[in-house]
């Protein structure tokens, strides 16, 4: 008798220490640090404060709007060279404020023949090659080309397009010979003509992905150039490589610059599926609450 309930006591302190322990864990659970997630808009929309768990990320909340001016992102202060807040990977480890930042629009009228009515300061600069090309044989018109038309029909702005002072050979086999002769000298080729970045605010930047990287005229062509203060959206078309990291190198050159994340459409689809290429680059502006200026 003494011996059964010995067990007893014994199953009964068990199960307690089971018990104490699955409390002690919701305990701790319902313990954990919270913090606020606090907006400052900056003079735009109201966006309400989010409460998030420690280390966690918190949601964007989306785009503040404020008449006259364009929402570039949520920063960490309101320095001019503050980081801006990422999202996807930025865990929060204490109540912070993010701050919006605002790009004026611009009222001023621009001689340019090509600029739409609605005279923003955007500009869709990009390089963009036609004859013979991989997967889509011969052709009239580039696709990047394409694809930057798209996004002017989209956001309006000036069309620029960048091409080598000497055109490159008309055969796809001969150009990729001489692109990849190019990179490897590292060489800044001469460009027929150049655009004064320095009117616009917004740039769409594109271009084709050649040997994995930005063709060789387009660094002639940002290198040319002050990039602080502006917000470039890169955009790219290519056969299989993506943006191939040409993002992060466009961080890395354009300085001062917010460099967004980079749209990516094959240059068949740009080429033979216009409504396939459409929906990419609206879905992509969408993203930015850009699409709306017509
Ligand atoms: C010189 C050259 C190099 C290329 N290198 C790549 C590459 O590394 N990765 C890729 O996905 N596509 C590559 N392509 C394919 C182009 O990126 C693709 O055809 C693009 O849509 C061309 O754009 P465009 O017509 O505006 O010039 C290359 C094409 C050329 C002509």
């Amino acid at each position: 008798m003494k011996r059964i309930t010995s067990v007893l006591i014994a199953i009964l302190l068990i199960f307690a220490a089971i018990t104490l322990t699955a409390c002690g864990n919701s305990a701790t659970r319902f313990d954990d640090a919270t913090y606020m997630v606090t907006f400052d808009s900056q003079g735009g929309s109201a966006i309400e404060s989010k409460t998030v768990y420690s280390g966690n990320i918190v949601i964007n909340p989306g785009n503040p709007t404020r008449e006259g001016y364009y929402f570039i992102g949520w920063y960490k202060s309101t320095e001019e060279n503050a980081e801006e807040w990422k999202f996807a990977t930025d865990a929060v480890t204490s109540n912070i404020t993010l701050y919006a930042r605002w790009k004026e629009k611009n009222s001023s009228v621009s001689d340019n023949a090509d600029e739409t009515p609605s005279e923003t300061k955007i500009l869709v600069v990009y390089f963009s090659r036609a004859d013979e090309n991989y997967s889509v044989g011969i052709i009239e018109k580039g696709n990047t080309e394409i694809i930057a038309e798209i996004i002017k029909e989209n956001v309006g702005g000036t069309l620029f397009h960048i091409e080598r002072a000497t055109a490159y050979p008309a055969t796809y086999k001969d150009c990729t010979d001489e692109a990849k002769a190019e990179q490897n000298a590292k060489a800044r080729p001469a460009i027929k003509a150049d655009v004064n970045i320095e009117d616009y605010d917004i740039i769409f930047l594109g271009y084709p992905i050649w040997w994995g990287d930005l063709p060789m005229p387009m660094y002639s062509f940002i290198e040319n150039h002050d990039w602080s203060g502006k917000v470039v959206y890169p955009f790219v078309t290519h056969e299989g490589s993506g943006l191939s990291g040409t993002v992060s190198t466009l961080k890395s050159k354009l300085v001062g610059a917010a460099v967004k994340d980079g749209l990516a459409v094959r240059g068949a689809t740009a080429q033979n599926s216009r409504d396939s290429a459409r929906q990419a680059v609206v879905s992509w502006l969408d993203d930015f609450n850009l699409g709306s200026e017509k």
